[in-house]
């Protein structure tokens, strides 16, 4: 079994990103910019923003946070998004999800400028990339692409089994992983809450893509021997023995999983830190992008 090690391959890509923007201040251009929009006091989005700023401040990338409370109105969050669009210094940004309910979330998403959606959440980012065009790839998929590739996990002509159709996650991993390309050339199947049967699905699966939030769900006798498992669930479990008052658990019972597994992401230090790592990427594209 081969652990698919997303915080070394995390650190590896930011190594990278970080020597692209050591060249761009040697020849005296300006760093990539990331600005991140968070509305409200959700625990775990105060959570991830932070992440990300920190990640922007360690690679020598400029951030923004812009912390509004959570009674903003949803003409005021599409006036900020107004303004970092036009905001020239800023190469790209994302909106935190959720939103508070009284925020249409689509009609934000769709007010962000394309060229600056290092989401990739943008109907425009979403329709190039299924269409294989040049786009942003939402981090977290991006990041199991990389994680994939890196490790050198041969998906040609596999049956991967996706569990879970977000729009974040689920659906575009699918589409992704049934992409002419390496990773790619899978023949996918995207399972969901309405599946019939998943465990047939399982079963049958040379890879299982796992975004359903459900804390080891998926367990031993639902894989084949061999099977490559991703997970990417990330569920905050109640413990009162740790510290944090809780532990955070993947969607996949790791310790029997992995015995049976070739490949599998530990939860946490899996996908998790791919996600992150991805979303600096996308903002060095943003800056390339934008200068060209
Ligand atoms: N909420 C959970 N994941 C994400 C993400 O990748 N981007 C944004 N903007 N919000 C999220």
């Amino acid at each position: 079994m081969t652990l698919l090690d997303g915080k070394q391959v995390s650190n590896d890509i930011k190594e990278e990103i970080k020597a692209e923007v050591d060249k761009m201040i040697s020849k005296g251009e300006r760093v990539p910019h990331l600005a991140a929009v968070l509305v409200g006091e959700d625990g775990a989005s105060l959570t991830y923003v932070g992440s990300k700023v920190r990640a922007c401040e360690r690679i020598g990338f400029d951030s923004t946070l812009v912390k509004l409370p959570a009674s903003t109105s949803e003409a005021d969050l599409l006036k900020t998004v107004e303004g970092l669009n036009n905001n020239d210094a800023i190469d790209g940004y994302i909106v935190q999800l959720p939103l508070p309910k009284h925020i249409d979330e689509q009609k934000v998403l769709l007010a962000v400028d394309p060229d600056k959606d290092v989401d990739g959440f943008h109907p425009t980012n979403f329709g190039r990339m299924a269409l294989d065009m040049e786009s942003f790839i939402p981090a977290t998929p991006y990041g199991i692409i990389e994680l994939l590739r890196r490790n050198n996990v041969d998906t040609q002509g596999k049956h991967t089994v996706v569990i879970g159709r977000s729009h974040i996650v689920g659906r575009p991993m699918s589409i992704l992983m049934s992409q002419k390309g390496n990773p790619g050339n899978s023949t996918v199947t995207l399972t969901h809450s309405r599946t019939q049967n998943l465990e047939a699905y399982l079963r049958e699966a040379d890879i299982v893509i796992s975004a359903l939030g459900v804390p080891e769900f998926v367990k031993a006798d639902m894989v084949k021997d061999g099977v490559v498992i991703i997970d990417v669930g990330i569920t905050r479990v109640p413990d009162a023995s740790h510290p944090k008052g809780y532990v955070i658990k993947g969607d996949v019972a790791f310790d029997e999983v992995s015995k049976k597994a070739s490949f599998i992401t530990p939860v946490p230090g899996g996908v998790g830190p791919m996600t992150i790592a991805m979303l600096l990427k996308n903002t060095l594209l943003a800056r390339e992008r934008r200068s060209n």
